[in-house]
């Protein structure tokens, strides 16, 4: 391993680092249906993918956000659950 290479995997491991220490100082808006986006949309990825989205997504977009996370990416999220997680979501991440 060349030393260029040994740097370059310590800087990432680093940003990995940071980025798993923001994760943990998440925490989304309070109100109903977020013990459901918390439990659901916590499994892959930061929460801060809603955050980064707020505030332009309209009903419709978080529909459909949450309609691909499950369709393309797999999220197990039972249906009857999905638009109270939608409500959540526009209330509080868009327009
Ligand atoms: C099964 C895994 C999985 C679950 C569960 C999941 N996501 Fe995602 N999500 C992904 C992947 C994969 C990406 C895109 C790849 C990346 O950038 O990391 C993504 C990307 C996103 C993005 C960025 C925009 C985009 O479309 O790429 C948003 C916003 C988002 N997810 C919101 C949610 C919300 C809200 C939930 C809960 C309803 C959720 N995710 C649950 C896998 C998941």
């Amino acid at each position: 391993m060349s030393w260029r290479r040994a740097a370059a995997g310590a800087a990432a491991l680093a940003v990995a680092l940071a980025a798993l220490a923001q994760e943990s100082s998440i925490d989304l808006a309070a109100g109903v249906g977020k013990d459901k986006v918390v439990a659901y949309c916590s499994s892959c990825h930061s929460l801060d993918y809603i955050q980064m989205n707020s505030p332009f997504p309209d009903r419709k977009l978080w529909e459909a956000e949450v309609n691909k996370m499950i369709k393309v990416f797999g999220a197990p999220i039972p249906p009857g659950e999905i638009g109270a997680m939608v409500d959540y979501l526009t209330k509080h991440y868009g327009r």
